[in-house]
């Protein structure tokens, strides 16, 4: 705190910097020294093959700080360092990321200091991998780096032309500028939502036929649950309603499980009272049979389900909505895309709304990825690429930031 003004300083980005062992590692001390130009404080984290290549007094000369090298620091100490420094930074990144690390993180490994601080860090990680072409195409590298993806890791790909090794292609460590720029966003990502009361809504409703039955649908939650933990990494205090699904809970995030839409309902308007941000990436079930049968219903019983439609949950939180609050909602839909979810936008009366094509194979329901296009809150259309769920949900959440900044969501 500021003794005078009562405020808080803006305070300098804390960045852990991994350095992993490959020889763009002697770009290491560049990094820090723009790095710190920028206004950032950098600590390192030096892996032992990475010594080969730069020292660590070079980096704790530029960056001011000892380097941290093992699990256990260099002298015995009363202090648990790995979480010391998870606790202390509000960004990871490495680079240069060889293939081993990228593959040690993508399985969760946690055998030397910088691969335990990647599992116990939940704020942004970016990393910024170099390595020789081959290793770069090679498909399990492939994979790795799609699977670091989908877990909210920004992945800054190598850039073309000659290596150390001779080799030309992919697998040069991008300018540093560039690593510079993503370094800082990310920083500054950390706490972009910081306080901030995020309702989040995920998954199907099952609404019952009878004790053994129900009306559903194939929502995963993996998209709901995405926007929550990148919502969560960016300091907001969320809550995550969701109906039946099968995912671990992201750290950090209460959840309230629900089974049906009445159930949805209820949760939804009473976590939405002190909400800024609500957004509804849940499939509720548009109709649910108009009475459940007590006792299982028989095959040989001549049967007919009659349905009733189930309340509209977005429509009545934007009618109730709060000032200030920016509400998000969804539309699942198989053809006429763009026109269909404009209309439901204005029907809905939300801010933002993200249409799925749900009819298309790899995308919307249960796939990793999504395919979506954002109708902005003047009710334009803006098609993004197919990405993995957790970046649809990083940028849903940039432009959530942009409304919130304008003070717009009425
Ligand atoms: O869960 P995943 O497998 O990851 O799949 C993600 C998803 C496809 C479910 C998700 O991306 C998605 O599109 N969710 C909304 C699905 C949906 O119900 O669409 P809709 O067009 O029927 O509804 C439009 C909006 O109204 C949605 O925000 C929905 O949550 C909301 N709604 C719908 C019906 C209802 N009774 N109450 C509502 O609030």
């Amino acid at each position: 705190m500021d003794a005078e003004s009562g405020a808080d300083p803006v305070r300098a980005p804390r960045i852990l910097l991994g350095v992993s062992g490959g020889i763009a590692a002697y770009k290491a001390a560049e990094l820090v020294r723009a790095l710190v130009r920028e206004g950032a404080e950098v600590q390192c984290i030096l892996t032992r093959r990475a010594e080969q290549f730069v020292t660590p007094l070079a980096l704790a000369t530029l960056s001011g700080r000892p380097v941290a090298r093992t699990e256990f620091g260099d002298e015995p100490a009363p202090t648990i360092l790995h979480i010391d420094l998870v606790r202390w930074a509000d960004a990871l990144v490495v680079a240069p990321a060889t293939g081993n690390v990228l593959a040690r993180f993508a399985r969760g490994l946690a055998d030397d200091l910088l691969s335990t601080v990647y599992l116990a860090f939940d704020g942004p990680v970016v990393v910024a991998p170099a390595m020789n072409p081959r290793m770069w195409d090679h498909e399990e590298t492939r994979e790795n780096v799609a699977r670091l993806g989908r877990r909210g890791v920004t992945v800054v790909p190598p850039g073309e032309g000659f290596l150390a090794c001779g080799d030309e292609g992919a697998g040069r460590l991008v300018p540093l500028e560039e690593i510079v720029a993503e370094a800082l966003a990310a920083a500054r990502r950390s706490s972009s939502l910081d306080g901030m009361h995020v309702v989040v809504s995920a998954g199907p409703t099952y609404e019952p036929i009878d004790p053994a039955r129900f009306v559903g649908n194939r929502s995963s939650g993996r998209m709901g649950f995405a926007i929550a933990a990148a919502a969560r990494a960016r300091g907001a205090q969320v809550t995550l309603v969701h109906g039946p699904v099968a995912l671990a809970p992201p750290w950090g995030v209460e959840t309230v499980p629900v089974r049906t839409a009445g159930e949805m309902r209820a949760a939804m308007r009473q976590a939405a009272r002190a909400a800024r941000v609500v957004v509804m990436a849940a499939a509720v079930a548009d109709h649910r049979p108009a009475a459940a049968a007590e006792r299982k219903i028989s095959r040989r019983e001549p049967y007919t389900l009659d349905l009733v439609p189930n309340p509209d949950i977005l429509a009545e939180l934007t009618a109730a909505r709060r000032a200030g609050q920016v509400i998000v909602g969804f539309a699942a839909e198989t053809h006429d895309v763009v026109e269909r979810a404009q209309a439901k936008k204005k029907r809905k009366g939300c801010d933002l709304l993200l249409a799925n094509d749900v009819s298309t194979p790899g995308s919307g329901f249960e796939a990793e990825d999504n395919r979506v296009t954002l109708i902005d809150e003047r009710g334009r259309a803006e098609p993004w690429p197919l990405m993995s769920k957790r970046q649809v949900a990083e940028r849903l959440l940039d432009r959530v930031e942009r409304l919130l900044a304008r003070g717009e969501g009425p």
